[in-house]
């Protein structure tokens, strides 16, 4: 699904006209009224009220409104007589509080005459000294001086625009309901055609009418966000709740940041538009509109239809139902909508049944009967009940769901949603369960069937395997005797084909490596790999080099250095360490790499002096740049590679920071239709692995995407994912990230400095939330990689995050975390490990 949030530049109205604003003044009382030409500022200067002409409008007709004053002059966001106003441009308008608390416009050039003013919806009669205040959130308001309620407040009358704080939706205690609506044009603030409000009928859900026609409609709400509001996910920029309750039923948002600006306008041709202020250009940037695309477009393929933004043309019917009339549907005209192939029998409630459809925007809910207690399955209890339910889904789908949505109605305007849509079941014939889920009567008999088959194809299975294995010993044995000593299983890196002309490399000769590195000398020592030391070296010609040796006393590590060689000979990318050659030599087996003079990124993330060396620029660079490596080993090289350990202390920092992974000793690579495999013998690194692959030795790229996402909270927070710890709680890094995340308090995870431009505040909020979607518990929830570098990139809408894997409480702190039934041969911190598979 394409997130179509269009970064178009808004130009406002920048210029409209007031009178004069010399005198502000900060209270209107019974005593202090306003005339035009004075203004009201609010408290922190952010709003002002005062009298205004449109620009561009030829009248000159005078309003009193509300604008912002700090930001964005002239941008107005409330007009209180939108629709009368004052025709006589001489500045006659005064705003006056009444003894009773009423706000009144009155023209002292026409005998006082009122030509607008506030209801009065409090029942309080001994209101003894009221005042009107301007307050920050922009809201003027009307209280008795002695008393914080508020008698009457613009906030209940909202024009076109919704600010932070406001209640969109009904007080159903009160009465008051809360719609915006358009300005007629830029220039003409009275009521256009357009209004968005919340449709009580059935569930509730948000609509945007013009006129009394349905254009678009938000979808039920669903715990997380509105079924089918492609925009609202959780972000940097502001939070949002909705409350329905027996009192009232609203939507609202807040600002994160209040010197981040946001605001929602209906503007008059009927866009619903989320606007932000960017204090470089000095304009409002849309951050998105709605309608978004034609999909969002109320019942555009009419009952039974969906629409999929993806296909042409968009329409098309549900599964399991065909075009009314097939010859419209032909010419693009989906008017007559969509009808199940096998009509349903209303006679026989046995003869019917419910096909789950998944990924959609829940249908129109206008018609619709719910009950929030209700399970799913006492759902379509009911519903099977009454023939003319035709669905039924949960309410909130929040914690595996829960609630009774029913439907009584042809289902119309429902479109699918791949990423952020959600389930239905919609009524069907039996007949047309049987050829897809068998009815209950044959379900049995099926399971029966498929036991057998199975049994069956398993016994085959396990014949072939051990043919083939046989086959294979034979065939390797065979090989090993011609003395191909590089050559490995399928298991390897390479997939057993000569790798011979492949391997371009230029050797070294031993006695230049050991000049280079001054005989091996202790001091060119750089540390310590997975098989071996690692040299820096300097070769004749000044060139600086990382020599890596495989020690003599390794057991484990030929394959793996065996493997290196060929994985990274063949790869060659700027996020990729690079491999200059090799030297073998005797007993000797080394391997030349390009020095990385500032080591590796464990080494500043994880020092509290070098930490700050990287502040949050570079730590997003680096972020960015292993996930572009990444990205290149598992779709865009040659050889599709999954890395299996990728870690702080296998990302190496060039001269200029520039991240480049190394270490390819475990590496794996798979073909062009696999994905992944499973093998006995995991290796990696513990608080790197994710859990399939720590316990069952699944590993695809999907669990380098679980490292990467460690990874990428390890550098936010600069703290290490393995022995974490936290006073208030047992939770390893992933579990304090997400928990942080939950209660909206992600910031408090960072360590990095945070620079001086205002757009890393989003990006670090941004990278923790796709971390922790590279970190969710199952495989198919994690992003891969190509949709972890769009992200990274863009400021698209995210999915919201679920718990991440291995998010268990330790009881003990000292205590390996994730301690299964398999046995560790090594638990030192940081070094890569083996994990026996005890079977
Ligand atoms: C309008 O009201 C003001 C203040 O209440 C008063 O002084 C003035 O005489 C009134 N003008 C007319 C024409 O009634
Ligand atoms: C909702 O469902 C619960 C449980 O089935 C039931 O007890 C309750 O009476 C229902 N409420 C309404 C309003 O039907
Ligand atoms: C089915 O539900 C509809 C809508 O709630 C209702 O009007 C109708 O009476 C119900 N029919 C039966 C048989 O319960
Ligand atoms: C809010 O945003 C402003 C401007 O972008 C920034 O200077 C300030 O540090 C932010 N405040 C917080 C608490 O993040």
């Amino acid at each position: 699904m394409v997130f179509s949030i269009v970064l178009l530049f808004y130009f406002m109205f920048s210029t409209f006209t007031i009178i004069s604003n010399a005198v502000e003044l900060h209270t209107i009382t019974t005593t202090q009224s306003l005339t035009d030409g004075q203004t009201m500022v609010s408290s922190d200067g952010t709003f002002e009220l005062g009298f205004f002409s449109p620009s561009g409008s030829t009248s000159r007709n005078r309003y009193l409104g509300i604008w912002y004053k700090k930001i964005s002059n002239g941008t107005v966001v409330w007009v209180a007589n939108r629709d009368t106003p004052l025709t006589d441009a001489s500045g006659g308008g005064v705003l006056k509080l009444t003894d009773g608390g009423i706000l009144v416009l009155v023209n002292v050039n026409s005998t006082n005459t009122s030509f607008w003013s506030s209801s009065n919806s409090s029942s309080n009669n001994n209101i003894v000294n009221p005042v009107a205040q301007l307050l920050d959130s922009g809201n003027l308001v009307v209280r008795d001086a002695n008393d914080e309620n508020f008698l009457w407040q613009s906030f209940d009358y909202p024009c076109d625009t919704l600010l932070p704080g406001m209640k969109l939706g009904k007080n159903l205690v009160t009465g008051i309901d809360r719609h915006l609506w358009s300005w007629k044009s830029s220039d003409d603030p009275s009521k256009g055609e357009y209004s968005y409000g919340i449709d009580l009928r059935g569930f509730p859900q948000l609509v945007l009418l013009k006129g009394s026609v349905e254009k678009y409609r938000s979808g039920p709400w669903n715990g997380l966000r509105f079924s089918g509001s492609v925009g609202l996910l959780p972000n940097s920029i502001y939070t949002y709740r909705f409350v329905f309750d027996q009192q009232e039923v609203y939507y609202e948002y807040e600002l994160i940041n209040s010197s981040v600006f946001s605001r929602r306008v209906l503007n008059q041709n009927g866009i619903l538009q989320r606007l932000t202020w960017n204090y470089k250009t000095q304009e409002w940037t849309v951050y998105v509109n709605t309608p978004s695309d034609n999909c969002d477009f109320y019942g555009l393929c009419q009952a039974y239809g969906i629409c999929s933004i993806a296909n042409s043309p968009v329409c098309g019917c549900l599964d399991k139902f065909g075009p009314r009339y097939p010859k419209d549907w032909g010419t693009a005209d989906w008017s007559s909508g969509c009808v199940r192939k096998t009509p349903l029998d209303c006679h026989n409630e046995s003869s019917n049944g419910f096909i789950k459809y998944s990924s959609v925007k829940l249908p129109d809910t206008r018609n619709s009967w719910f009950n929030r207690s209700m399970t799913l399955k006492e759902c379509e209890t009911v519903c099977l009940k009454n023939c003319s339910c035709m669905a039924y889904a949960n309410i909130d789908i929040r914690e595996g769901g829960s609630g009774c949505l029913l439907w009584f109605e042809d289902l119309i305007d429902i479109r699918e949603l791949t990423e952020i849509g959600q389930d239905i079941y919609i009524r069907m014939a039996s007949s047309e369960l049987v050829s897809e889920v068998g009815s209950k009567s044959n379900r049995k008999m099926r399971k029966k069937v498929i036991v057998i088959l199975a049994l069956l194809a398993g016994v085959l299975v396990l014949g072939l395997t051990l043919a083939l294995y046989v086959w294979m010993k034979k065939h390797q044995e065979q090989k090993l005797n011609r003395g191909e000593s590089l050559d490995r299983g399928l298991e390897q890196c390479h997939t057993n084909e000569s790798h011979k002309e492949d391997l371009e490399l230029p050797m070294f000769d031993l006695s230049t490596i050991a000049d280079a590195t001054n005989n091996f000398s202790i001091s060119n020592k750089l540390g310590e790999g997975g098989f071996g030391p690692v040299y820096k070296g300097i070769l004749e010609e000044g060139k600086e080099i990382a020599v890596k040796r495989l020690s003599k006393y390794s057991t484990q590590g030929i394959d793996e250095f065996k493997n290196e060689v060929i994985c990274i000979a063949k790869l060659q990318h700027r996020n990729l360490v690079k491999l200059l050659g090799c030297c073998f030599q005797g007993e000797e087996k080394m391997l030349i790499y390009e020095y990385m003079p500032n080591k590796s990124l464990d080494l500043f993330i994880f020092d509290q002096t070098q930490s700050k060396l990287l502040d949050w620029p570079r730590r997003f660079d680096i972020i960015n740049g292993i996930a572009r490596g990444l990205l290149y080993l598992h779709q865009d090289s040659r050889l599709r590679i999954i890395h299996r350990d990728l870690k702080a202390s296998n990302i190496l920092l060039d001269v200029n920071l520039i991240p480049k992974i190394s270490d390819f000793g475990m590496a794996r690579s798979f073909g062009e239709n696999e994905t992944g495999a499973t093998t006995k013998r995991v290796v990696g690194t513990h608080g790197y692995m994710s859990p399939e692959y720590a316990v069952d030795g699944i590993f695809s790229v999907k669990s380098d995407v679980f490292s990467f996402g460690v990874l990428v909270l390890e550098m936010v927070s600069g703290k290490r994912n393995r022995g974490f710890f936290h006073p208030e709680h047992h939770l390893n890094l992933l579990g304090h990230s997400w928990r942080l995340f939950k209660e909206g308090r992600s910031l408090e995870l960072v360590d990095a400095p945070l620079g001086e431009d205002s757009c890393c505040l989003s990006q670090v909020l941004r990278s923790i939330h796709i971390a922790l979607l590279c970190v969710q518990q199952f495989p198919e929830d994690r992003p891969n990689m190509s949709s972890v570098v769009l992200m990274l990139g863009s400021g698209s809408a995210l999915l919201q995050p679920k718990q991440p894997g291995f998010y268990t409480e330790r009881t003990f702190p000292e205590i390996d975390y994730y301690t299964s039934s398999k046995q560790t041969t090594s638990s030192v911190n940081e070094i890569t490990m083996t994990v026996l598979e005890a079977r």
